[in-house]
């Protein structure tokens, strides 16, 4: 999906794929810094390990506490800070690093493009508090949910989720368990669903999704996990996290770019890669 922005967009740029070990990643920023890379994305274990690897946290990096973006600047010679992407001379070889989080957003944004979806005084239960669930409950509430009902396999995770949570959001009830009424939305942000043979996200004892008004599941391969499939059979407008997955590309893209993105060709050349 970047290479179709870059191409898109007429830029002179690749996206390309590397694989490092979390123990070399200090080394591989500074090697992409020495050769001069306009940006990094970061997934997977990368994204807290990168937090203290950075010059400079955008505020979206210290909010969420996760850095999957890296932007490239070097000092114009009014001493302003310039995206490397957006240099036209050659550029000086004393390079910073700025970190931003584009998960986050990028997740507001699917769930208002694909659920009609707005968090302001809604409840929600969130599947998961590992890195990605964590990330989803802290922005839903900095967006107004009135309850959050967290759930995960290991229980001191929601514990910790849940006081910092009331601690940063006081405005948002969060609440530990299944909830005992409806909610707007159930988000799975575990990775249960990724093989055939894994269990359901939930327990389909405590909780019923015909419950739910919505489901979203951050999964987008399978493109539909048994857990949206039982949510669509019982009543649930449902929706996969491709759109999460496009739209923090997009941002990155516009972070590195400083232009709009062209979602509908991001979004084409995401589905064709995934789904062929
Ligand atoms: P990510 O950054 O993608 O969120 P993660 O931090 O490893 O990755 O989190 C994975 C999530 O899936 C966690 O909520 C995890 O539950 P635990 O915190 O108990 O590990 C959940 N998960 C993974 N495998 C699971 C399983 N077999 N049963 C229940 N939950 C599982």
């Amino acid at each position: 999906m970047q290479n179709a922005a870059i191409a898109a967009a007429g830029l002179d740029w690749r996206y390309l794929a590397f694989e490092v070990a979390p123990s070399q990643l200090r080394e591989a920023i500074e090697g992409c810094r020495a050769m001069k890379f306009i940006g990094l994305n970061l997934t997977v274990p990368h994204k807290l390990l990168a937090v203290p690897m950075v010059d400079v946290l955008d505020a979206s990096a210290e909010e969420w506490g996760a850095v999957n973006t890296i932007r490239f600047e070097a000092q114009d010679p009014t001493g302003t800070w310039k995206p490397l992407g957006q240099w036209t001379q050659s550029t000086p070889d004393r390079i910073r690093t700025v970190g931003f989080n584009t998960d986050a957003d990028g997740l507001l944004r699917a769930l208002e493009e694909d659920l009609n979806f707005r968090p302001a005084a809604k409840s929600v239960l969130v599947l998961g508090a590992g890195g990605a669930g964590r990330v989803a409950a802290l922005r839903l509430a900095a967006s107004g949910c009135r309850e959050l009902f967290l759930v995960n396999r290991t229980e001191s995770k929601v514990h910790e989720l849940a006081s910092e949570m009331q601690r940063r959001y006081p405005g948002t009830q969060a609440r530990i368990g299944y909830p005992t009424q409806t909610v707007d939305l159930v988000l799975n942000a575990t990775s249960l669903g990724l093989k055939a043979t894994d269990d359901l996200p939930f327990d389909p004892q405590r909780f019923e999704l015909r419950n739910a008004t919505a489901a979203y599941d951050m999964i987008y391969r399978p493109a539909e996990t048994p857990f949206l499939s039982r949510a669509r059979s019982a009543g649930c407008k449902t929706a996969n996290g491709l759109g999460m997955l496009l739209h923090q590309g997009a941002r990155a893209f516009e972070i590195w770019s400083d232009q709009k993105a062209p979602t509908a060709v991001m979004r084409e050349a995401l589905q064709k890669a995934i789904y062929g």
